[in-house]
């Protein structure tokens, strides 16, 4: 009897300890469920972030879960945020009771935010912005009574803003923007102590701004712009001391600035008022705001004169117009050096141009039209050489145009000094003006015959010549204004034939060349066919054209009276003769451009599903490839930071614009959109879209747009500069695991590439700078310019075999192989991969000085190995371990570098045979952080 029990309770033993390994870990049934649950509501899962959530893994462990060790493995933290997913949010996201964060935003989710959510009162972080969930923000969320960060901007929720949510009283930022939200902002929102950003912008919300807001005294960011809400703005708001971000444009918002604005908030950085009915003036202590970067209260009613502004050092953008402010341009407007954007159109300004204005240097944009400005224009202006956009019209400015301001070849989006009194001749010289879009000088007085130049403005789109005194022909330089669209050159006294190029030009829509003396045939094809896009009214002496003009008959066809049959003999010739110039014409003319379309559609076809922009989206986005935005130069052109603004939507973009003087520039190009086309990883860089187009000076440009890397190059990390002086950046240093979750990234990155994607990709470039970082300092690996696909297995004879010849790489990262012309294998990237682990954990570039005759990063490490380990380690990786005692935590560090240096030493041996394939590294690194963890 009792060996029997002994027995069972052997048995016993024995059957849960194989449960407990059968199941390898304890988990929460009710986690599990409801993990399992929320992804049967996920209908598609692009990126298959989902694919690791099966039975044979423990749910903590699926990708985007986290689970708290203290709480019994009970999920802390789900985070499935930019993985394009669709479907819907389950219920049962309420029953993972311990969750504190829950970030879903950037994807698309549709339906209602399911109300169990209020169940989570541990919650502390809900992410929901940029999906499509509809109905009502519910109610329950107030008793998620941790929450801090409560985001479900970019929806379309409908509903009021319900007052409870004021018992959240930790939350410091709550964003509803951009969804229909419809009543009043609840007073009760002032009780919300904590709260440092609330966002509400882009909804319906009426009735007035709370005064109980003046109560948020940690406020920094407030923006309500682009509702209806009405009333005046409380006094008790210009106290939020905190603030920096003030946004109220776009509303019907009354009353007057508080006077005291630029004392009462010392921090204010952007103060938006633009599109309201505001009146009064600008308080003078607008002087003392002086880290103001933007102001723009344009559109509204405010008069009297333009305050003393040359303490706004800062300033970036200054807008005033559309209101009634009187009096001069002031002179120290020239100590606002950092403006870029100056708006003070439509006013009653008098009074001339500031000569100082040249001494502006950052200016892209100058908005002047609609005053009484008088004067001439100072050729200072010419010194704005970044200047895009200029407008001068509807003043009573005269003089001369100046030479270098009408030349300034920046000048690339419009040009408009229409109707002043501008009098001499069109002053440009050839060649300038290549990349200008639109420039209109209508209704001056400019006189003499139109420059042959004009056909060196190959951008020109809009060209507005009409109201002058222009006399003599069209010049036929003109035939290669080929993209515009529209032409006006009416009321000016210019002579001789309608040329028959323009018949050609495909893209115009509008032709008016009425009231001059043109004289001869009309021409009756392109845009002479269509009467409603063409206007040649009060022109005498012309003939011919088509019937619906009812314009004579030209003297040469009446002159040449014969019989019935020699009539119609000249008619055939003469319809014949025109086909034949017709014909020839769109030889000419029609061929090159239908090659260039067909160009980009082969692009367009390549890129299939990637939406392409166009170069002045660009040209805005990057303030016009500005220097302040260059973050790189690269082996094939420049990358730019850029701001791309689509719909009411702004996204920070990275914009590689190739430098196509460079030999096979376009080649990589195209390497680079066929790599990026079809591969999708969380650790490659995510391509947004192309431009492949023709810049304003018509030469062909290229350029690729990614994500925004929000922390730079592991470059920028490894070998950071020492800062600048005022910048105050954190300093850049990553621990163990960081570098090891980074190295991680890189090897999934290849071993992706290699083994994953169908046909196996090379990247042939993987060095420190093509690994960037995003904002969770996750690794991406980006440039890939030098890409090249493997034949498949099969077909992998001699003759098709890529050899490495033409591949360059980067010095010291490339593969010693290629330098011998091998052929291009995977194992080559494992090289330099291997290096990059090296220079990663030891701080050393393989191309240190110290590496010479003999001695390279791999032998030194090599060397050192294994004793060694702490002298060749980068020094950061050990500090504060050097105190004498060898605690557990330096153990486990020492232990986890030698087995890195390993793996670094054993990819970047000399025979590419020898070398590990990138899974089997990626998976050993995966055990060391398994290891450091412990
Ligand atoms: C799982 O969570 C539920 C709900 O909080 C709880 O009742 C149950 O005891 C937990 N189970 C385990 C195994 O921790
Ligand atoms: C969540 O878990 C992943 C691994 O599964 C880990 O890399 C990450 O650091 C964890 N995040 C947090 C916030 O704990
Ligand atoms: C989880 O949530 C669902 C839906 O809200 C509910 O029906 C169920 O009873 C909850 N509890 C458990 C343990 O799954
Ligand atoms: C406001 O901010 C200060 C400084 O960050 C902080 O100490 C204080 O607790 C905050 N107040 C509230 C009510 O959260
Ligand atoms: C600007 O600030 C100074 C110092 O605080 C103050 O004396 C002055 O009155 C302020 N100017 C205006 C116009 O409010
Ligand atoms: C503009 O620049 C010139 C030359 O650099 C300088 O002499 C002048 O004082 C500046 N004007 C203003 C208003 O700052």
């Amino acid at each position: 009897m009792g060996v029997l029990v002994l027995r069972l309770i052997l048995i016993y033993s024995f059957f849960s300890t194989l449960v407990y390994c059968g199941s390898s870990l304890p988990g929460n049934v009710t986690d599990r469920f409801a993990l399992q649950a929320m992804k049967a509501q996920i209908l598609q899962d692009p990126h298959r972030v989902l694919s690791s959530w099966k039975d044979s893994i423990h749910f903590c462990l699926w990708q985007g879960v986290n689970c708290s060790l203290q709480h019994h493995q009970r999920v802390i933290r789900l985070d499935l945020q930019s993985q394009n997913l669709v479907g819907t949010i389950s219920p049962h996201i309420g029953n993972l009771s311990f969750l504190r964060e829950l970030h879903l935003q950037n994807n698309s989710f549709s339906h209602q935010i399911p109300l169990e959510i209020g169940h989570l009162r541990r919650l502390q972080v809900l992410r929901l912005d940029n999906n499509s969930l509809s109905g009502s923000l519910p109610v329950n969320v107030s008793n998620c009574l941790s929450l801090i960060n409560l985001n479900v901007g970019y929806n379309n929720l409908v509903g009021k803003i319900s007052p409870e949510i004021s018992t959240l009283s930790k939350l410091q930022s709550l964003v509803l923007q951009a969804n229909h939200l419809t009543g009043e902002i609840p007073p009760s929102l002032g009780n919300l102590s904590s709260l440092m950003i609330l966002g509400a912008n882009d909804n319906n919300l009426k009735g007035s701004i709370p005064s109980s807001l003046g109560q948020l005294r940690n406020l920094t960011n407030i923006s309500l712009a682009s509702n209806t809400l009405s009333g005046s703005v409380p006094p008790s708001i210009y106290n939020l001391s905190a603030l920096i971000a003030f946004s109220l444009s776009q509303n019907q918002i009354q009353g007057s600035i508080l006077s005291d604005l630029g004392n009462t908030l010392p921090n204010l950085q952007y103060f938006h008022i633009y599109g309201n009915q505001f009146t009064g003036s600008i308080p003078m202590s607008i002087s003392n705001a002086t880290s103001l970067v933007e102001l723009n209260i344009s559109e509204n009613k405010l008069t009297g004169q333009v305050p003393n502004l040359q303490n706004l050092v800062n300033l970036e953008l200054l807008g005033m117009g559309n209101n009634n402010f009187k009096g001069h341009i002031p002179n120290d407007i020239a100590k606002l050096s950092r403006l870029r954007r100056l708006s003070l159109q439509n006013n009653e300004l008098s009074g001339s141009i500031p000569s100082s204005l040249g001494n502006l240097t950052m200016l892209t944009e100058v908005l002047l039209q609609g005053n009484n400005l008088e004067g001439s224009i100072p050729s200072s202006l010419g010194e704005c050489q970044r200047l895009l956009l200029l407008n001068l019209s509807q003043n009573n400015l005269g003089g001369p145009i100046p030479q270098h301001v009408i030349g300034l070849p920046s000048l690339s989006i419009s040009l408009d000094l229409s109707r002043n009194h501008f009098v001499g001749p069109f002053p440009l010289k050839a060649g300038q003006l290549k990349s200008l879009g639109a420039l209109d000088i209508s209704d001056n007085m400019l006189a003499g015959e139109l420059p042959t130049s004009l056909g060196s403005c190959l951008s020109l789109e809009v060209l507005h010549l009409q109201g002058n005194l222009f006399k003599g022909p069209i010049p036929s330089s003109m035939i290669s204004l080929e993209r515009i669209r529209d032409l006006d050159l009416s009321c000016n006294n210019l002579q001789g034939e309608i040329p028959q190029f323009l018949q050609g030009f495909s893209f115009l829509k509008n032709l008016n060349l009425s009231y001059n003396e043109f004289l001869g045939a009309v021409p009756v094809e392109g845009v002479f066919n269509t009467l409603s896009v063409t206007s040649i009214v009060g022109n005498n002496r012309l003939c011919d054209g088509i019937a619906e003009l009812q314009l004579p008959k030209c003297k040469h066809s009446k002159e040449s009276k014969g019989g019935g049959l020699s009539h119609s003999f000249i008619l055939v010739i003469s319809i014949s003769g025109f086909l034949g110039i017709a014909m020839l014409l769109s030889l000419i003319f029609l061929h090159p451009l239908r090659k260039k379309i067909s160009k980009e559609t082969e692009m367009t076809s390549l890129e299939n599903s990637i939406l392409q922009l166009s170069y002045s989206t660009l040209l805005k986005a990057t303030d016009g490839f500005s220097s302040i935005n260059l973050i790189g130069v690269g082996s094939f052109g420049s990358v730019y930071k850029g701001l791309l603004l689509d719909d009411d939507r702004a996204q920070l973009v990275a914009v590689k614009v190739l430098n196509l003087l460079r030999r096979g520039a376009s080649k990589s190009f195209i390497a680079e959109c066929e790599a990026l086309r079809n591969i999708r990883h969380r650790n490659l860089v995510k391509i947004l879209t192309i431009c492949s187009s023709v810049d304003f000076r018509g030469n062909d440009f290229k350029a690729l747009v990614y994500e925004f890397m929000d922390n730079g190059s592991l470059e920028e990390w490894l070998h950071p500069t020492t800062p600048t002086e005022g910048v105050r950046d954190a300093p850049k240093n990553l621990n163990l695991a960081q570098r090891l979750d980074i190295a991680i990234d890189v090897a999934c990155a290849l071993d992706y590439l290699h083994n994953h994607c169908g046909t196996p990709i090379v990247h042939c470039d993987l060095k420190p700078s093509n690994v960037l970082l995003d904002d969770r300092l996750t690794g991406h690996v980006s440039d890939f310019g030098l890409a090249r696909f493997l034949p498949k297995e099969t077909s992998n004879v001699s003759s098709n075999q890529i050899s490495s010849t033409g591949i360059r790489g980067s010095v010291g990262y490339v593969a010693p192989e290629y330098g011998m012309g091998s052929k291009v294998t995977t194992y080559g990237d494992v090289y330099s991969f291997g290096i990059l682990l090296l220079e990663m954990f030891t701080g050393k570039r393989p191309t240190d000085h110290m590496f010479s005759e003999g001695l390279n990063l791999h032998n030194f490490v090599k060397v050192a190995f294994p004793e060694g380990v702490t002298e060749i380690a980068d020094p950061l990786l050990l500090q504060g371990d050097h105190t004498g005692r060898r605690t557990n935590d330096t153990q486990k560090k020492l232990k986890c570098l030698c087995l890195i240096f390993q793996i670094g030493i054993a990819c970047s041996v000399e025979s590419p045979r020898d070398r590990k394939g990138i899974s089997h590294v990626a998976s050993e690194l995966q055990s060391f952080r398994d290891i450091l963890l412990r």
